[in-house]
């Protein structure tokens, strides 16, 4: 586990760039945190950091939105699902077998969509400042190194 104080909007996104040129075909990131907390504002610089052009907001209409990047990009947003069941019958599958990189907000809310190997990122707001916490927390080998990685790379920023 890792985490980092964003002072701002500005600075989420900067270490989601950061994260983004790190991440690769078959990756897998589920965003957690209350209702402006940040999720969307680290998935715009993730998206950012794999050369995605696309204007990256939050998926309320479509729940998986696809932006090209270096590899496609699936930006994803559970909190409106009701079910696994609901997922499955817009083609889940399909995303995850076609090697782009996943990025869900509120991925804690289906817990049977995450794979056991993912990155994991809870957001919150400190009680006293205006700024979010970030933490990072890898599941399995290649994302340790994933965050090990991230927090060199942000390493003067703390
Ligand atoms: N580190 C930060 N400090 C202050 N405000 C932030 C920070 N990160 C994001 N925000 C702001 O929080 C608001 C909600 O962000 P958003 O990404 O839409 O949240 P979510 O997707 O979690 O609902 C936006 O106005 C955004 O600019
Ligand atoms: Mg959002």
């Amino acid at each position: 586990m890792w985490e980092i104080y964003a002072g701002s909007a500005e600075r989420t996104e900067a270490v989601g760039r950061e994260l983004g040129e790190l991440l690769g075909p078959g990756d897998f990131v589920s965003l957690t945190g209350e209702l402006g907390a940040g999720k969307t504002t680290i998935v715009r610089g993730i998206a950012s950091g794999l050369a995605v052009a696309d204007t990256v907001s939050s998926p309320s209409f479509l729940i998986i939105q696809e932006y090209r990047g270096k590899y496609p990009v699936f930006h994803g947003d559970f909190y409106r699902l009701g079910s696994y069941q609901e997922l499955e019958d817009i083609g889940w599958d399909e995303y995850s077998r076609r090697d782009g990189v996943i990025l869900i907000e509120w991925g804690n809310l289906i817990p049977e969509a995450l794979p056991d190997g993912r990155l994991d990122i809870e957001i919150r707001q400190p009680l006293v400042e205006s700024g979010r916490l970030l933490k990072f927390i890898p599941h399995g080998e290649h994302y340790t190194t994933v965050v090990e990685e991230l927090a060199g790379k942000c390493k003067s920023w703390e």
